[in-house]
């Protein structure tokens, strides 16, 4: 805060005065009077000159969403009917607009590109998609009239019912950390011209729909710090988001919005420079809320109007230094994402839709896709496939009983909640499975499945039979169960037992449970695809394409099994004051780390994927790292043994010394590699003990800092977090 303050008087003090500052300012090429509108000073710079210009009101509209980002209306009525009215905003100020979607631009008003869901994003374990999907969006963003993202979304994955999975980056604080820096930068750098900003959400422990407005995450700070804090914290360390939304949830019985978490933890320990916003009526109180680090409310003014902020004031529980250093953040981030300089286009096109985004929408779905079976090779389909019989309602664009390819085609909220606007471009499977077959003489027949008896029949004259089957889930609800929707698991088994050589094509948003596994030769994993589904899944169905999608969540083989199997972990025991308390007791065993304490086999781990050839791995040497900071280098030899080109997913985990705590091995690297049939390549994957990952540390709450314990540290390499082909241990001192 001291820097901030610092920075606004020196900033004062540069001015001097009116008629020469106008002077200067038409003389630099910038509107006379917007000192803070000169390019060539930084950007706190520029936010201090802006708020030395502005009376307290004027400050004061920039701790408002709606206020700040229309500069010169002057009344916002809240949902409850109260108006507020402000001075206008000072001159040179831009309009902004916030628009939710890390998967798509929501309520964009046209037509813009359906990529896939955030969750398939992190299938694909590439940065390089994730920065290309945040470049494409920003454009959809901007050119509808959109300057900032709310996305992406970190979590955990403590529980698998979460309705919001689809919306986020799986269940590891590396992978996830990393897809979302990558996916920030693509959205704020991608195009200079076109900037938007991002505010990555929901910070932080929101694990979960079930009671998500009255509810406390209730954990240690050792769990705070290591599993829930850490996503974000990787984040920060690789991108700079301009925002960042605080959640519904309370963490420790405050809500998240006036946790000093955020005072704490967020801006001071990890050092994030831009702005708290909070979540959608997540705000509870004026002072608390400015006290821990709430510098914006999101919406209209509720707690954050000009009258409850002076009454803060007056009785002396907020100072005007927090009110100068909340305006200062939001102003700072704004000019430095470049809002203020690059204004929106007036007119909206009918379509933002173009080859680039449309070709990072197949991409994405197809890399994200996850091949989990393929018994005695039945994919890839081909000349011996035969008649194939496509069964189930999201396999078409015509809607059956509501349900169709557009359902899946992203994170689908329930009755409601449902902002999600429809998915006119969607490319069906059934229709690129169609015209690809044809191409291999096939023919292809289709049963909607909605009729199991209709479905068996269909199944029983093909050769093949392909099953879509979906699971819808979304913002507002958790799921029940890990069942699929719509009879799916009973259509399975059915076809299943009609057609020897069924596949099943699975488009969900998290794992579901797979009664019918023995039973089908092929499984698919294809999440919620996006518009471009039809043309990825035909590639990887024929094998024009390879699978490379990895999981990025553990795959339950039923609930009894997930880490908040008791009530008082999941949802919670509701208390007295009407607050779900909920235990956060399985502590640092979240994911995958879970199963390998408990020594719980799941139907599929964390990091798993087959491939259409195979890998082999040889010769580790794990090299470095002995005073616990230089860097390690852990390299081996990969084999493509197969027949066919593909991409692997090199994978590293680090089991730490037993004295230190920690759970089982954690994910510490990864890297991948594109193998011709018979290629080998070294491959070396390099840990820095000193990153925001902490790969080689434990959070010791005695001292309040990342500690690395002397003892043996083994280093696992493998195809997925349980399968460890290679390892090598090092003595740290
Ligand atoms: C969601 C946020 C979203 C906000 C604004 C809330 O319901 O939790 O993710 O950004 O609404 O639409």
């Amino acid at each position: 805060m001291l820097v901030v303050l610092a920075a606004v008087s020196l900033a004062a003090g540069a001015v001097d005065g009116p008629a020469a500052q106008a002077a200067g300012n038409a003389a630099a090429g910038y509107p006379a009077g917007c000192p803070w509108m000169n390019t060539h000073l930084d950007a706190s710079t520029r936010a201090s000159l802006l708020l030395s210009s502005s009376s307290l009101d004027q400050k004061l509209r920039w701790l408002d969403e709606k206020a700040a980002n229309s500069p010169t209306q002057t009344t916002f009525t809240s949902f409850s009917g109260v108006a507020t009215t402000y001075p206008a905003q000072v001159a040179c100020t831009p309009t902004v607009v916030y628009a939710d979607g890390a998967d798509f631009v929501r309520n964009a008003g046209s037509d813009v590109t359906i990529y896939p869901s955030q969750v398939d994003l992190a299938a694909t374990w590439s940065s390089g998609l994730a920065y290309a999907k945040g470049k494409a969006q920003a454009n959809d963003a901007f050119e509808t009239g959109h300057n900032v993202i709310l996305g992406p979304d970190l979590e955990n994955g403590r529980t698998p019912l979460d309705g919001r999975t689809p919306e986020d980056l799986g269940e590891d604080s590396l992978l996830g950390g990393n897809q979302a820096a990558a996916q920030i930068n693509g959205l704020q750098n991608g195009d200079a011209d076109e900037p938007v900003m991002a505010v990555l959400k929901h910070y932080v422990a929101n694990e979960q729909e079930a009671d998500r407005n009255n509810m406390s995450t209730n954990m240690s700070t050792r769990t705070l710090e290591e599993v829930y804090n850490q996503p974000f914290n990787i984040a920060l360390s690789q991108s700079s988001p301009g925002g960042i939304m605080c959640s519904y949830n309370q963490i420790n019985g405050a809500y998240a919005c006036e946790n000093p978490i955020l005072d704490n933890v967020l801006k001071g320990q990890d050092g994030f420079q831009g702005y708290v916003t909070s979540d959608f009526f997540a705000v509870h109180s004026t002072a608390p809320s400015l006290n821990a680090g709430l510098d914006q409310e999101l919406n209209n003014p509720i707690h954050y109007t000009p009258a409850n902020i002076q009454a803060a004031l007056d009785s002396g529980q907020v100072t005007m230094a927090q009110i100068n250093e909340a305006a200062f953040r939001v102003v700072r981030s704004y000019i430095a994402s470049g809002l203020f300089d690059h204004l929106m286009p007036t007119t909206v096109p009918t379509t933002t839709q173009t080859p680039y985004s449309e070709a990072v929408a197949e991409q994405v779905a197809q890399n994200g896709s996850v091949l989990l079976k393929n018994s005695g090779q039945a994919l890839p389909l081909g000349k011996s496939s035969g008649t194939i019989a496509v069964i189930g309602q999201t396999a078409s664009a015509t809607p059956t009983n509501g349900v169709s390819a557009e359902t899946v085609c992203t994170q689908e909220a329930p009755d409601g909640m449902d902002n999600a606007t429809d998915c006119p471009d969607v490319v069906a499977p059934l229709t690129s499975i169609t015209s690809r077959a044809a191409q291999d003489g096939l023919r292809v027949t289709y049963d909607t499945g909605s009729d199991i008896a209709s479905a068996v029949a269909a199944a029983k004259t093909a050769k093949t039979a392909v099953v879509f089957a979906y699971a819808e889930e979304g913002e507002g609800a958790d799921r029940t169960s890990l069942s699929l929707d719509g009879n799916g698991d009973a259509l399975i088994s059915a076809v299943a037992a009609a057609n020897p050589n069924t596949i099943v094509v699975l488009e969900t948003g998290s794992a579901v449970a797979m009664p019918w596994l023995s039973q089908v030769k092929g499984v698919v994993e294809a999440w919620y695809p996006g518009e471009q589904q039809g043309t990825a899944l035909a590639k990887l169905l024929f094998g024009d394409a390879d699978f490379t999608g990895r999981l990025p969540i553990t795959f339950p083989a039923s609930l009894a099994d997930t880490p908040t199997d008791t009530t008082a972990q999941y949802p919670g025991i509701e208390d007295s004051n009407g607050i779900y308390q909920t235990s956060f007791s399985e502590g640092l065993d979240v994911g995958y780390k879970w199963y390998e304490a408990q020594d719980i086999k799941p139907l599929f781990p964390f990091g798993y994927g087959l491939s259409y050839t195979r890998y082999s791995y040889s010769g580790i040497k794990v090299n470095g790292g002995g005073n616990g900071k230089s860097a390690i280098r852990v390299s081996f030899t990969v084999r493509n043994d197969g027949t066919k080109t593909g991409t692997v997913t090199l994978q590293v985990y680090v089991t730490q010394p037993a004295s230190t705590g920690e759970p089982g091995h954690a994910l510490v690297g990864y890297q991948q590699v594109t193998l011709k049939p018979g290629q080998s390549q070294k491959a070396t994957i390099t840990i820095d003990p000193t990153s925001a990952a902490h790969p080689i540390s434990y959070y010791d709450t005695k001292t309040s800092s990342w500690v690395t314990a002397a003892g043996r540290y083994t280093f696992q390499v493998g195809s997925d977090s349980q399968t460890a082909a290679l390892s090598q241990a090092i003595e740290i001192r």
